[in-house]
């Protein structure tokens, strides 16, 4: 069984600074490093170092050559991904500041350059039972979902980050849902401004999309597990955050990359709970995410 990850490459321009800068105001950071980032890229590398037999598919301009050397390195087939002469790489502006939280300012770039006739072609080398995982950061997102879905693939949707153009997705395709509180609460159209129960937002969400699995991650609060089967609670494992990029990416790909390896619900959420905290001890995006032998090595 093949994964395919279509999804967005950036390049992250990570600055240190001491709080996030407000509006009018003028900050001096304290360092700057350049990282291959992007939810894309960074949850094919997160499915490869988990142990999946991964293929990238998305676009990048000619300035973004070495994030496929990045995603060679972690063992990812890229011969599926565009490199154009027209567009520049998307990026990202993030801000990390001294609590290790981050805020982040897109360039879609590249990544909202996919069209349908590239979706088509990559789509040819996929067949039914495969897996597609996906996030919000590339254009044709609805395309690319119908044909995967009219192909037999398996759906797996990371609706990050989050705005209009999630609710026009065919999301009755969705076969496991992996999202925070915050992308689940305007998925129902709910207002969590006073407070959320975590195991009620995942049943909600399981009654609007019954065929779907729901993966609810509660940042500190850990995280939910449900389907029409089967449902359980991961707690978060403590750890020093220095950085909170790709986390959430991390937990994806360790989870999905689990589930391939014919791993149980359980088994998948714990190892997918521990990378993301190996994850946050570290700088940057695709850097910080761990391999699967220091992941389990960290279980022990
Ligand atoms: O999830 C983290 C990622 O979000 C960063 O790598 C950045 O590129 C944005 O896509």
């Amino acid at each position: 069984m093949k994964v395919l990850c279509f999804g967005s490459l950036n390049i992250d321009y990570t600055y240190k600074v001491d709080h996030f800068v407000g509006k009018g105001e003028t900050l001096s950071s304290e360092s700057l490093q350049v990282f291959s980032g992007g939810k894309g890229l960074n949850q094919s590398i997160a499915l490869a170092k988990a142990g999946a037999r991964v293929y990238h598919a998305g676009a990048v301009g000619e300035d973004g050559r070495f994030l496929l050397e990045e995603l060679e390195k972690a063992g990812v087939d890229v011969s599926c991904v565009a490199v154009r002469a027209d567009v520049r790489t998307g990026n990202a502006i993030i801000q990390n500041d001294r609590e290790g939280d981050n805020c982040i300012l897109l360039y879609g770039g590249a990544n909202q350059a996919v069209k349908k006739e590239q979706v088509d072609e990559v789509l040819t080398h996929f067949d039914v039972g495969d897996f597609l995982v996906l996030q919000n950061e590339i254009s044709e997102l609805p395309y690319i979902m119908e044909q995967a879905h009219e192909k037999g693939m398996k759906i797996i949707l990371n609706p990050s980050p989050m705005d209009e153009k999630i609710a026009g997705l065919p999301l009755e395709t969705v076969d496991y849902f992996l999202l925070n509180e915050v992308e689940a609460g305007q998925i129902l159209e709910k207002d969590l401004s006073n407070g959320f129960d975590g195991e009620r937002l995942a049943k909600e969400l399981l009654a609007r999309f019954p065929h779907a699995a729901i993966v609810l991650t509660m940042g500190g609060d850990g995280s939910v597990y449900m389907d029409a089967e089967e449902w359980m609670i991961q707690p978060v494992c403590k750890v020093q955050a220095v950085d909170t990029t790709a986390a959430g990416d991390t937990f994806t790909g360790f989870f999905i990359g689990g589930i391939l390896r014919g791993k149980s619900v359980r088994e998948a959420m714990e190892l997918a709970s521990r990378a993301a905290a190996i994850a946050v001890t570290r700088r940057g995006a695709a850097p910080s995410i761990p391999f699967l032998q220091e992941v389990e090595s960290f279980l022990k």
